[in-house]
């Protein structure tokens, strides 16, 4: 990557709360891409800690279970040499009455500069970023997943890890163009589709949405991408395969008759991949059902997985989002090659 190149993109940046991925431009996705690569080359170092947040405290706040994107997140901020305020909903003061927002007003008085939020709500990150606004606190927030609404780290994450395998020099939205990108599986309660459908679309991907009627709903064909109620046609030529978790925790009814006839019609399995392009790449956001969404033989093979890779990328792409929001440009570390 031309550093020069990299400079001019991040100097544009604006943005200090990251909430969804609706109004992104493609300069903003390129220049995480951008950054996310040099943080990526960081990463490879022996020593894998760069300044550029020093000082910065980021606070952690999950209102809902998590390992990778947690995990990913502490670690990126470490990274930076940030100080990390890590929070769970059920040992904090929540329990005893207070609410989110005195809660988020706590971490401000306790020097935060960015909060990387999840909430089982879709909005609350919306809601604690307005009263940041509001009150002038100058204090970042990221949306780490909100309700079916969002969750525009993982999309990014996943939109790093498909362009470095087309163009590994150089990701870049571009390389995306034209691509056929089948996202399988429980559409509907998935803020993961949702945010990867303005990632792939602002990229000029084709985007294929399959599962079970009950699970895709025909309306996603309003934001442009295609519905298949069957496997084949998603999966023809298809470059990349996104399988999904079917989100039993947001279900409030019976969405499908049982995980084995689900499996039996939906699950991505060796055979079925066959039907798409011969360098057909898998992905899943995780936590994954093994031997319902995907088989087992299928997501360890590391010919055709991109599941670990997912998750390593998503260390690198949550340090340059962390590092944006942060007002990176401005105090640009001299690490970052
Ligand atoms: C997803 C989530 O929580 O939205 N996982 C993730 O963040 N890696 C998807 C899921 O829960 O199935």
């Amino acid at each position: 990557m031309v550093r020069a190149e990299e400079d001019t993109l991040t100097h544009l940046w604006q943005r200090r709360h990251l909430l969804s991925l609706a109004d992104f431009q493609p300069w903003e996705y390129d220049t995480v891409l951008q950054v996310a690569a040099s943080f990526e080359a960081v990463l490879s170092r022996r020593t894998k800690k760069v300044p550029a947040l020093q000082g910065k405290v980021v606070a952690v706040l999950f209102f809902e279970s998590s390992t990778r994107t947690r995990g990913s997140f502490e670690l990126a901020a470490k990274r930076l040499s940030a100080d990390t305020l890590n929070f769970s909903a059920g040992t904090s003061s929540l329990t005893k009455g207070e609410t989110i927002l005195d809660t988020a007003k706590t971490l401000v008085a306790m020097g935060t500069d960015l909060m990387v939020i999840r909430h089982q709500q879709a909005g609350v990150p919306d809601l604690i970023a307005e009263e940041m606004d509001r009150s002038h606190t100058g204090v970042g927030v990221l949306n780490a997943g909100d309700g079916q609404h969002a969750h525009p780290t993982q999309a990014l994450l996943d939109l790093f890890t498909m362009c470095t395998v087309l163009d590994p020099e150089a990701p870049r939205l571009e390389v995306l163009q034209g691509k056929k990108v089948a996202i399988v599986g429980d559409v509907r309660h998935s803020r993961v589709a949702r945010s990867n459908l303005h990632s792939l679309l602002a990229a000029g991907a084709e985007v294929h949405l399959a599962g079970p009627p009950t699970l895709v709903p025909e309306g996603f064909t309003e934001l442009g991408a295609q519905v298949h109620w069957s496997l084949e046609p998603a999966l023809r030529d298809a470059d990349f395969v996104m399988a999904l978790r079917l989100q039993q925790e947001r279900m409030a009814g019976h969405f499908i008759p049982s995980l084995r006839e689900y499996h039996q019609q939906f699950g991505i399995t060796r055979e079925r991949l066959a039907l798409c392009k011969p360098a057909v790449r898998l992905l899943h956001p995780g936590p994954t059902n093994r031997g319902v969404e995907l088989t087992s033989d299928v997501m360890d093979d590391p010919h055709l997985s991109l599941v670990s890779r997912q998750v390593t990328s998503g260390v690198a792409v949550r340090m340059a989002v962390l590092y944006l929001l942060a007002g990176g440009a401005s105090e640009r570390p001299a690490v970052m090659r």
